[in-house]
């Protein structure tokens, strides 16, 4: 969404069609939010604004038979190493040699990833944050293998969909989700012990510490199951380490498929 709106030509693929479709609809709704601010008063000019956008975005099923038109790709699929690479030994087969590869993996790492394929100079992290409409950070991720140029094409590229850029290497959890998953474990402890409720906590966040949502607010928007796969791999990583030990609650949650907003419920319930 932020790639068309800012000009350049998207092809976004999934692997359905049924997911195309909703997710093509999740884009013309954001649109509509993004425009009502930002051409609040010129409606024709927000009005052409989402149709030029949605006039750079089409849709596939086949990443292979659409990678050799690319200058990046951006993964965005499911955290799971064995199948991201899968899918980039794949791409590399067919994506022009200028092409770069890069991930918007949470928590797996980027040089892993690059090292299943031929372009590991052509190859980094590009790091979004929910809602990526609105959250103006990107974080770039070097491996030691990361070239110089590709490194700034990126950093490029995020400031060219409007975005501030920051780099980090390839470090479990980068910067943010490094300071952000302890915390939200945290106050997931603080709530099991029984010291404050989660209503208080959020309150207590938002209001003592300026934050826009509280901790259960925001675990709640990023999916239980994103927070719990993170926290996880890094507990398995360093086992003694107490701000890595899982939560009895958060895993109770998440086999329940209780995983947030998206399905309705997580920590609380959503109409
Ligand atoms: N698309 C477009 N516009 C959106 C949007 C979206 N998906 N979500 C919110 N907006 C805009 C709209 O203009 C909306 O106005 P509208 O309701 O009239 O359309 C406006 O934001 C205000 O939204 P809300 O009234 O719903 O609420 P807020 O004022 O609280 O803003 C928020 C929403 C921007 C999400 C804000 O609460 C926030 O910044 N929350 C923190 C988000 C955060 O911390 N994200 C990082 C998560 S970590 C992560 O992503 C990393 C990953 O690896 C786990």
């Amino acid at each position: 969404q932020v790639a068309a709106a800012s000009g350049h030509t998207v092809v976004l693929v999934d692997q359905s069609e049924e997911i195309l479709k909703k997710s093509t609809k999740g884009i013309e709704e954001s649109l509509k939010r993004v425009t009502k601010k930002k051409f609040a008063d010129k409606p024709e000019a927000g009005t052409q604004f989402i149709e030029k956008t949605l006039k750079n975005l089409t849709t596939s099923t086949d990443a292979a038979s659409v990678v050799h038109s690319t200058d990046l790709v951006i993964e965005a699929i499911v955290e799971n190493m064995e199948v991201k690479n899968e899918l980039f030994k794949t791409l590399d087969k067919f994506a022009p040699e200028h092409t770069i590869f890069a991930s918007n993996t949470s928590s797996l790492p980027v040089t892993k990833m690059a090292n299943a394929t031929t372009r590991q100079d052509r190859f980094g992290g590009l790091h979004f944050f929910n809602p990526v409409p609105m959250m103006k950070l990107v974080e770039v991720i070097r491996t030691p293998m990361t070239s110089q140029k590709t490194f700034e094409s990126l950093m490029d590229f995020s400031k060219a969909v409007g975005k501030s850029p920051v780099s980090c290497k390839d470090t479990p959890g980068f910067i943010v989700n490094r300071l952000l998953v302890p915390y939200m474990m945290e106050a997931v402890r603080l709530f099991e012990r029984g010291d404050a409720s989660k209503e208080d906590i959020d309150v207590a966040m938002k209001l003592g510490a300026g934050y826009p949502m509280g901790p259960f607010e925001l675990l709640d928007y990023v999916g239980l199951d994103t927070s719990k796969y993170i926290i996880d791999g890094w507990h398995s990583l360093e086992p003694n380490n107490p701000l890595f030990a899982p939560s009895p609650l958060l895993n109770k949650l998440v086999e329940e498929k209780k995983l947030g907003k998206k399905t309705g419920e997580g920590f609380y319930k959503y109409k």
